[in-house]
């Protein structure tokens, strides 16, 4: 397994030491467009590899793209992230360029690679991908729903005063503020749901405190998070290394599943080898159907953006 991070910032950086610290890569190729900085950031994780215990190469390059030649995974972090006060759709008039260009040249050394787009705004950067490449669904998936179920789980796990790993919960819909459906209503802890503990005012307050997990970080470090974004990407390319059949929510692109149409957005997916094995409808209830119509409604009118910056 060879893969791509295009972005070495903070979020790219911390994909490949992740993925590294997994071992289950061969290679990690960071890439960046600031002169030796994907070589500091990878010459710096290499360094790591005798205290971490991992055997994965990681090499850095300043936009050469024929160190990527022939990875089976990209990930593009590529872009500007957000500053406190900002969302994540304004980021979109740059972004968009930028996320073009990089998946072009990626396809151009690596035309089998599946595609995992981080940029923000991430729904609307993994349709652009779509559109400007036309590769297979299966092969563009978008980074939201995985770290968003992440941050649920944590608070879900701190208001239960449990560990993060007795809970299961996910987050479906659009990767913004308003757009996210963190489904409560079928988060458990162990299998017992989380309603058996929680009152309806708490449960509320995580669906919340979980919608803004972004912003929160965003106010209290000045910029975009990074860690749980890393991992969030480390644990998609795994499942597709080790094609594990796993499910995560992802941003797929819709073709009448629940009910939507041309639009990539966060829904249960199974991930392998192939990338996104399928997409899964689970049966959800009028009120979440109805969030995730909304959520939809508010990923379409960012794509609409996209048409008139194009
Ligand atoms: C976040 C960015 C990665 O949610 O969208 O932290």
């Amino acid at each position: 397994m060879k893969v791509t991070v295009v972005g070495a910032g903070a979020v790219g950086a911390s994909c490949a030491e992740y993925i590294a610290i997994k071992n289950f890569a061969s290679e990690v190729v960071l890439v960046d467009i600031k002169e030796g900085y994907a070589e500091g950031k990878a010459m710096d994780l290499m360094q790591t590899a005798s205290l971490n215990g991992f055997d994965t190469k990681i090499v850095g390059s300043t936009n050469d793209y024929t160190k990527t030649a022939g990875s089976d995974v990209a990930v593009i972090t590529s872009g500007i992230p957000r500053k406190p006060g900002m969302t994540r759709e304004e980021l979109i008039g740059i972004n968009a360029g930028i996320v073009k260009t990089v998946s072009s040249s990626i396809l151009e050394h690596s035309p089998n690679a599946i595609i995992i787009v981080v940029s923000n705004p991430m729904d609307t950067m993994t349709y652009l991908v779509h559109k400007s490449t036309n590769l297979p669904k299966n092969r563009i998936i978008g980074m939201g729903g995985a770290l968003d179920s992440a941050r649920f789980k944590y608070r879900i796990s701190e208001a239960l005063g449990c560990p993060a790993s007795d809970v299961n919960g996910m987050v479906i819909g659009g990767h913004s503020d308003k757009g996210m459906v963190p489904l409560i209503g079928k988060a458990v802890r162990n299998s017992v749901p989380v309603s058996e503990f929680l009152t309806e005012e708490r449960m509320e307050q995580i669906v919340q405190d979980t919608k803004v997990g972004g912003a929160t970080l965003t106010g209290l470090l000045g910029t975009s998070a990074w860690y749980a974004p890393g991992a969030a990407v480390s644990e998609l390319v795994r499942a597709i290394a080790e094609d594990s059949q796993k499910m995560f929510p992802c941003s797929a692109l819709l073709e009448g599943e629940y009910g939507l149409n041309d639009l990539s957005i966060g829904v249960p997916c199974v991930l392998g080898k192939n990338g996104i094995e399928r997409i899964v409808e689970i049966e959800l209830s009028d009120a979440e159907k109805a969030k995730l119509t909304e959520s939809a409604e508010g990923v379409k009118k960012t794509n609409g953006l996209l048409e008139v910056n194009a």
